[in-house]
């Protein structure tokens, strides 16, 4: 049990840097693109990059860090409701909801780039940046450091 807990942590590492990478990446990309003017060949390569790069990738990790990351929480480390009694895995789970919804409002503003549409300043984008890379920091703290 203990090598299958350790294969499962080792695949959602993974998936969680996939989803990160991404996350950091897209409003980056929207911030670009706010530069671009609507219909240039630069405002279409982005669109091609921002679409592919959700589908491809940020989407995909996201789905793979909740099934691991639940299942590691259900396995925990003796079982029996796993993980799900800690308060560092609850107040994580809170983060992790946040950093989703996140990531639904950037499917948006992708949508909305795509159809020449965006209602966003550089600077919003700008912001938004930051924000993935600040819940990132305060998820590794609590899984790793267990404070409470
Ligand atoms: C709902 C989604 C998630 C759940 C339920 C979850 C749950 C878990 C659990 C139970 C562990 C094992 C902890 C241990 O064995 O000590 C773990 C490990 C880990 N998780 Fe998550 N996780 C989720 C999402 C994330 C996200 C979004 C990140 C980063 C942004 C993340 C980063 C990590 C890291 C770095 C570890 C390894 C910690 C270590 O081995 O010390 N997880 N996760």
């Amino acid at each position: 049990m203990t090598s299958l807990y350790a294969w499962i942590k080792a695949f959602h590492i993974i998936a969680v840097i996939a989803w990160m990478a991404g996350m950091l990446y897209l409003p980056r990309l929207f911030v670009y693109h706010c530069a671009a003017e609507k219909g240039s060949v630069q405002s279409e390569t982005f669109k091609v990059m921002e679409r592919r790069l959700l589908r491809v990738i940020i989407n995909p990790a996201m789905i793979a860090t909740w099934v691991l990351g639940l299942w590691l929480a259900w396995l925990g480390p003796d079982s029996r409701f796993g993980w799900f009694d800690a308060g560092w895995l609850q107040a994580k789970m809170a983060l992790v909801l946040a950093l989703s919804a996140l990531h639904g409002l950037c499917a948006r503003w992708r949508k909305d780039f795509a159809a020449d549409n965006n209602r966003h300043s550089q600077k919003f984008y700008r912001i938004i940046n930051e924000v993935p890379a600040l819940l990132l920091i305060l998820i590794v703290l609590l899984v790793v450091l267990k404070p409470f």
